[in-house]
């Protein structure tokens, strides 16, 4: 199994260019089983979820042509199996976005139901509610979603819970429906409306992605597009957030600004400086120490739950005593028993951690439990004193790209090792 090696106490310094978005690809990738012509995507990173996507939907008759840069033309004109086998959902729960598209085009689908994970239970009855709230006939047996569907009707659907793989789902669902369908509480995830900007470039008609309420408009059919995804903002601020524990200067290019305000903001209170471009961030930390953060997740535009991991891992060698609240998944705390064996004053109150911040952390073996706790246990090992081993770095191969030669690039000391 692969792992990573770090020697902490290099300060990162100099400029990566960040891959396109893991949660637009997914989603959008899903979304070309919606038309009967083929769909060009590119800015598709290169990436283990984005493989399991590709072959999920490959098993289902998706036929596609990859080239070198992974641009991925995707031809669904000759779909032939309806189904998401649960080998291959429980390898990565956003297989659950297929339900969607395949009951909408083909009326039928029979898909694993994902089960928990590393971070909490993770139901997905919000997708089933509305799916059957459009009319289609969804039984839950055996572990599996078996749904059918003459073809499904618009409907006013108000969602329980923010959620964006739900609002996702409902939306490509709703693409193909007659009538009218409404989300009401729909989630507002820049990547929700990339994929909305994409659907109605397939010829959709979908207003208000982005706000509370997502209007949709159900056509006759969807045709194939040419698609470029959004940048990622989570790796965006990955890398940012090591500049700034590292206190180094970084320069984040191809990337958008506008999409992670909330982080931008904690990192200035942490007392880095940033300045900032059409598509490029760069965080200056001085060889500073950070001053250490409160944070309190909730859905976009409030502070991402998936960079969590990550302001942990800044909080334990800041100055300070930072409180982090997690308000949207209730176990995202795994990583934080492996940052306390690196030397981290972490005290856990409910879903609420309260950091110490500690002048260094001490180099171990750590493993990774899920995609960004891993994140966070790589950040740790980039100050640590010694040479941090990361295990299980599967987990982190699912959401960032080459992420070795990327901290490689900045001066980082980080090797793979089988
Ligand atoms: C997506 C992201 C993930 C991110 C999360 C929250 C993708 C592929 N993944 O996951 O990286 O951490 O949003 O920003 O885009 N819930 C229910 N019932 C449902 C659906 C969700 O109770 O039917 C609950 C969940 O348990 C969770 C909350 O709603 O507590 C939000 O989850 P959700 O937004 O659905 O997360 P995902 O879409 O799975």
């Amino acid at each position: 199994m692969d792992k990573l090696l770090i020697t902490g106490g290099n300060p990162l310094n100099g400029e990566i260019r960040i891959s396109g978005a893991k949660n637009a690809a997914l989603p959008i990738l899903a979304a070309t089983l919606l038309a009967d012509t083929p769909s060009y995507i590119s800015n598709v990173p290169h990436l283990r979820d984005i493989t399991t996507m590709v072959s999920l939907l490959g098993r289902m008759g998706v036929e596609f042509i990859v080239d070198e840069k992974l641009n991925i033309e995707a031809n669904s004109s000759n779909v032939h199996t309806f189904n998401a086998p649960y080998e291959m959902v429980k390898t990565m729960r956003a297989s659950i976005l297929v339900l969607g598209p395949l009951i909408a085009r083909f009326g039928k689908a029979h898909v694993s139901l994902p089960g928990g994970c590393a971070i909490g239970a993770r139901p997905v009855n919000l997708h089933i509610q509305g799916l059957r709230a459009m009319g289609a006939d969804i039984q839950v047996e055996e572990g599996y979603i078996t749904a059918q569907a003459k073809r499904l009707h618009g409907a006013t659907l108000c969602m329980d819970i923010v959620t964006v793989t739900g609002t996702e789902n409902l939306m490509m669902a709703a693409t193909l429906a007659e009538g009218v369908t409404l989300i009401e509480n729909a989630a507002r995830e820049p990547e929700v409306i990339d994929l909305a900007n994409c659907l109605n470039s397939m010829g959709a008609h979908i207003e208000g992605a982005g706000t509370g309420t997502i209007r949709i408009e159900g056509v006759e059919k969807l045709s194939g597009t040419h698609y470029s995804v959004l940048p990622d903002r989570i790796e965006t601020g990955t890398y940012l957030v090591a500049a700034a524990m590292t206190g180094g200067k970084v320069k984040v290019k191809k990337t958008d600004a506008g999409l992670l305000d909330a982080v931008l903001l904690k990192l200035l209170e942490a007392g880095a400086t940033i300045t900032r471009g059409d598509d490029w961030i760069e965080l200056d930390m001085q060889g500073r120490r950070p001053r250490a953060v409160d944070i309190h997740t909730s859905p976009y535009p409030a502070f991402p739950t998936d960079m969590q991991a990550q302001l942990t891992a800044m909080n334990t060698i800041a100055s300070g005593v930072g409180m982090l609240t997690e308000t949207v998944f209730e176990n995202r705390f795994m990583h934080i028993s492996e940052l306390q064996r690196m030397g981290a004053n972490i005290r856990l109150e409910g879903n609420t951690a309260i950091i110490n911040g500690v002048e260094s952390l001490q180099a171990a073996p750590v493993m990774a439990t899920d995609l960004r706790a891993s994140a966070g246990l790589v950040l740790a090992g980039l100050v640590a004193n010694g040479e941090t081993l990361v295990d299980r770095i599967y987990h982190i191969d699912r959401g960032y790209e080459r992420i070795e030669e990327k901290l490689t690039q900045l001066g980082a000391q980080i090797c793979r090792s089988h």
